[in-house]
C-alpha cells in the first residue's frame, strides 16, 4: 500500500467523506482531520497561554520551508501571504513599470489574475494584451501556448501572467514551454498556482518561473487566509510594493530603533503580524501532501479524471477540459450537457444526492482530490446520467 492508498476513502482522515461526495476542491476544500486538529490545538494553546507558548517565528519558518520544498524554491524566495490576490498585487504594484510596457494574459483568467494587471495598466500606462480562449475541433477549450507566445513576441513585452491550471476550463498550461520562451527573451513570467499547487508537480527552477502565487484553501487543503508568494531570488529587490510594515524590514524586533531598511529576501513581502491559525493549518496540510507526494496525487487524479471524462462522454456530455497533450492534467474536469444548465445541474446534485460540484462559466466543474473514491466518481456519473 502506498502512502496515498491509505487515504483513499478514509473518513477518519477525511471526515467529509461521511457527509458529501465532495468534488469542489477547485473552489474551497474541506480540511483533513489532522489539519483540523492542528488548528484546534493552536486555538487551545492561545486560550491557555496567549502567545507565551507559541513560537511564531518557528511556525512561520516551517511553513515557508514546506512551501519552498513544494515548488523547489529556496526558503529565502518564499513569503507567506494571505491569498493569491495579495500576492499578485504585491508584484503588479511593485514592479517599475514604464508607459507602453506590455503585459500579456489569457483573456479567460480568473479576475484575481486580471485586476492587478489592469491596475498596472491604469496607473502606469501599460498595455494589457488579453489572449482569447479557442474551442478546438474535439470540443475542448484552450488558451493556446503558441497564441500566448505570439502575443508576447514584441519588444515592449515585460511580463506574461498565466494560471498554471485555468479555473473554468480545467486546462493545464505548459509552463515549461512558456517559461523557457520568456527566459530566452527576457520577459518576466508570473504564474497563478492556486488551481495547481498540491495536485500538479511544480518546479519553479525547471519551469523558469519568476513569480508564483497561491492561496492555500483549494487543492492545498488548508484553511482560507494563508498562501504563498514565490519571487525568484535575483528579482526580490527589483520589486518594491507600496505596502510595507515592521516585518518587511531587516531589524523588526528592535522597535525603539527606527530603521526602514527593507529585507533583501522574499520576507520583504510580509508586512505585519501573521494569521497563525491558517498558517498552522497550511503547514499540516503541506506535510500531508508532501508525504503522499504530488506526483502520486497527479497520477491519482489522472485515473479519476479519465474515469469521469469517459463516463461523461458516454452520457452525451461534452468535456471541455483538454486531457491529452504534453502539458498533462490538473485536477478538474469541466463539461456541459445539452440536458441542463450548469447551475441547475449543480443545485440538483447538491440537493438530491449530496454531491458538491461547481458551476463556472456555463460549465460544470468536477474537482475531486486524491482521497475521493472510484465509487464516488461513479455516483457523480450516475446522477448526471439521470438528467
Ligand atoms: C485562478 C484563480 N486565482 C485566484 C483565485 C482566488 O484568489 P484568492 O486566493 O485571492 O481568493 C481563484 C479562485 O477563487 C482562482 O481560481
Amino acid at each position: 500500500m502506498t502512502p496515498l492508498d491509505a487515504y483513499v476513502g478514509n473518513a477518519g482522515e477525511f471526515p467529509v467523506l461521511d457527509r458529501w461526495t465532495y468534488m469542489n476542491h477547485a473552489g474551497v476544500s474541506p480540511w483533513p482531520a489532522r489539519t483540523r486538529r492542528a488548528v484546534v490545538a493552536h486555538a487551545e494553546q492561545f486560550g491557555l497561554d496567549a502567545f507565551m507558548s507559541h513560537n511564531a517565528e518557528a511556525d512561520l519558518a516551517d511553513c515557508r520551508a514546506l512551501l519552498a520544498t513544494l515548488v523547489n524554491a529556496g526558503p529565502d524566495e518564499v513569503a507567506v501571504v494571505k491569498n493569491t490576490s495579495d500576492a499578485i498585487s504585491m508584484i503588479a504594484s511593485g514592479l517599475d513599470w514604464r508607459p507602453g510596457d506590455r503585459i500579456v494574459v489569457p483573456a479567460a483568467e480568473y479576475p484575481s489574475n486580471l485586476y492587478p494587471w489592469m491596475d498596472a495598466r491604469d496607473r502606469h500606462g501599460c498595455e494589457l494584451v488579453q489572449v482569447p480562449e479557442v474551442t478546438m475541433p474535439d470540443g475542448t477549450v484552450r488558451t493556446r501556448e503558441e497564441d500566448l507566445i505570439a502575443a508576447c513576441d514584441h519588444h515592449r513585452t515585460r511580463l506574461l501572467a498565466v494560471s498554471h491550471v485555468q479555473w473554468a476550463s480545467g486546462q493545464r498550461l505548459d509552463v515549461d514551454q512558456l517559461g523557457a520562451w520568456c527566459a530566452d527573451k527576457g520577459v518576466l513570467f508570473a504564474v497563478d498556482g492556486i488551481q495547481s499547487l498540491g495536485v500538479v508537480p511544480t518546479d519553479v527552477k525547471r519551469s523558469r518561473i519568476d513569480f508564483l502565487m497561491s492561496g492555500g484553501h483549494k487543492w492545498l487543503l488548508a484553511p482560507p487566509g494563508a498562501g504563498l508568494l514565490y519571487c525568484k531570488r535575483e528579482l526580490v529587490e527589483r520589486v518594491n510594493p507600496p505596502v510595507v510594515g515592521w516585518l518587511s524590514t531587516v531589524n523588526p524586533w528592535r522597535w525603539e530603533e527606527i530603521d526602514f531598511t527593507r529585507r533583501t529576501e522574499a520576507g520583504r513581502f510580509e508586512t505585519g503580524t501573521q494569521a497563525y491559525l491558517p498558517i498552522v493549518g497550511l503547514r499540516e496540510s503541506l506535510r500531508l501532501l508532501l508525504e503522499v507526494g504530488v506526483d502520486a496525487v497527479n497520477a491519482r487524479l489522472r485515473t479519476l479524471g479519465d474515469r469521469l471524462a469517459a463516463g461523461l462522454a458516454e452520457r452525451g456530455c461534452a468535456v471541455v477540459t483538454p486531457r491529452d497533450g504534453p502539458a498533462g492534467v490538473g485536477g478538474a474536469v469541466c463539461f456541459t450537457t445539452p440536458r441542463a444548465a450548469s447551475d441547475a445541474l449543480v443545485k440538483r446534485l447538491r440537493e438530491h444526492h449530496r454531491i458538491e460540484l461547481a458551476a463556472r462559466a456555463g460549465r460544470v466543474r468536477v474537482a475531486p482530490h486524491f482521497y475521493n473514491t472510484e465509487q464516488q466518481v461513479d455516483a457523480v456519473l450516475a446522477a448526471v446520467g439521470e438528467v
